[in-house]
């Protein structure tokens, strides 16, 4: 019979907790004052400069959520209904979404257990004459190896959206992710590096592309005295002046934040490296040092215990823990587009989904509660 854990029982350890900064506080303070809280104030723009500039792109657009960047990305780059667009099989329904609400047939890749991301020669071998994007997702840690594909892609004039959701701040071969795309796509909902709360933003260095991002994000207005005749069918996905302002003030912390993310990564690393009833991420590749957007635990295949029985028990400790993503081939949503073969399959798409989970990897995770977390992660899968 197995020793009952000696641990002080902490009560509640969320999966994310984030981290407001005093230039957060004070940038909204300044909206307050001065009544400037819809997207028409000065942050909006302040941030998008700043944002890009960060990436090394040369617009920004800020938009409410990851999800309506995806969205706006994909409509701006004007692709003919019915033309294939590649995504991951394993990533946020968001990828999938903007694909096929604009009547685009989405094409699954497959992932790569080393670093969970899609296989970049599946990728390509999927091209075809009806390619016309590629939605290059970064998942969990890592960024896609994606050199040949972008070298193949521009090749043959296919688009790449650059969907760097989970990857403010992290580099591939010492370039920011995001800088990547003919369009990329970041989120601030509050588990993401930067937050403001909900919200995201698209860059590019396309001017063409930067004009459409912005029409589409405010209901396609039109221009001046025809301002309420509108030239597309837009949306409101417009990012607040508040929402702003404490994303100008995460941005200015950006280096703790990165630093901290990564001593997150490293502590969990150290203390369940060992266990050999898991499966945890490298710390680095190498075309980048993982940035460790969450912790994930991928249990091993013929483990007795099932994700959903270590998950239960994490809780009942008091420790909140979110399972991988869903694999789009089994979406419920998705089924009546009736796009995915179903001949083809996605082994590790659904291996990553049923045995994997992430922990507490917020900003504001403490180093105790890791200790914490590993501790009993260690004796439950033991
Ligand atoms: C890879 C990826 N893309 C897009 C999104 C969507 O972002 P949002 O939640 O801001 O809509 C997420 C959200 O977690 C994500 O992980």
């Amino acid at each position: 019979m197995k020793k009952k854990l000696k641990l002080k029982k902490i009560k509640f350890i969320p999966v994310n907790t984030p981290v407001i900064f005093k230039e957060d506080k004070k940038n909204v303070n300044i909206c307050l004052k001065t009544n400037w809280l819809s997207s028409e104030g000065n942050f909006v723009k302040e941030f998008e400069k700043k944002f890009s500039k960060y990436n090394n792109r040369k617009y920004g657009i800020a938009v409410s959520s990851g999800t309506a960047a995806l969205e706006i990305s994909l409509k701006s780059l004007n692709i003919k209904k019915g033309s294939e667009v590649i995504i991951p099989a394993f990533s946020i329904i968001s990828t999938a979404l903007c694909v096929v609400k604009l009547g685009l047939k989405p094409i699954l890749v497959d992932s790569d257990l080393k670093n969970w991301n899609m296989i970049p020669n599946d990728i390509i071998k999927k091209i075809n004459k009806r390619t016309k994007a590629i939605i290059i997702t970064h998942i969990y840690g890592f960024p896609v190896d994606m050199n040949n594909v972008l070298k193949i892609a521009k090749q043959k004039k296919i688009k790449i959206v650059e969907d760097a959701a989970e990857m403010i701040g992290q580099k591939y071969k010492n370039k920011n992710c995001g800088s990547f795309g003919d369009v990329s796509t970041f989120s601030f909902y509050a588990n993401k590096h930067i937050t403001t709360g909900e919200g995201g933003m698209i860059l590019t260095n396309d001017r063409k592309i930067n004009l459409k991002c912005k029409s589409l994000r405010n209901l396609c207005f039109g221009i001046g005295k025809k301002r309420f005749n509108h030239d597309d069918i837009g949306w409101n996905y417009r990012m607040s002046n508040i929402q702003a302002a404490i994303g100008c003030g995460q941005l200015k912390n950006i280096s703790w934040i990165l630093k901290r993310k990564r001593g997150i990564g490293k502590r969990y690393h150290s203390q369940l490296k060992n266990n050999p009833k898991i499966i945890i991420q490298n710390l680095k590749t190498t075309y980048a040092k993982n940035i460790f957007w969450v912790f994930g635990v991928l249990l091993k295949e013929k483990l007795k215990i099932s994700r959903d029985e270590v998950v239960s028990k994490l809780n009942r400790y008091g420790i909140q823990t979110r399972n991988f993503f869903y694999p789009m081939n089994k979406q419920n949503a998705l089924k009546k587009f009736k796009v995915f073969n179903k001949k083809e399959v996605y082994p590790n798409a659904e291996y990553l989904s049923a045995k994997g989970f992430y922990l507490p990897s917020g900003l504001g995770t403490k180093n105790y509660e890791i200790d914490y977390i590993c501790k009993i992660l260690n004796r439950i899968v033991s």
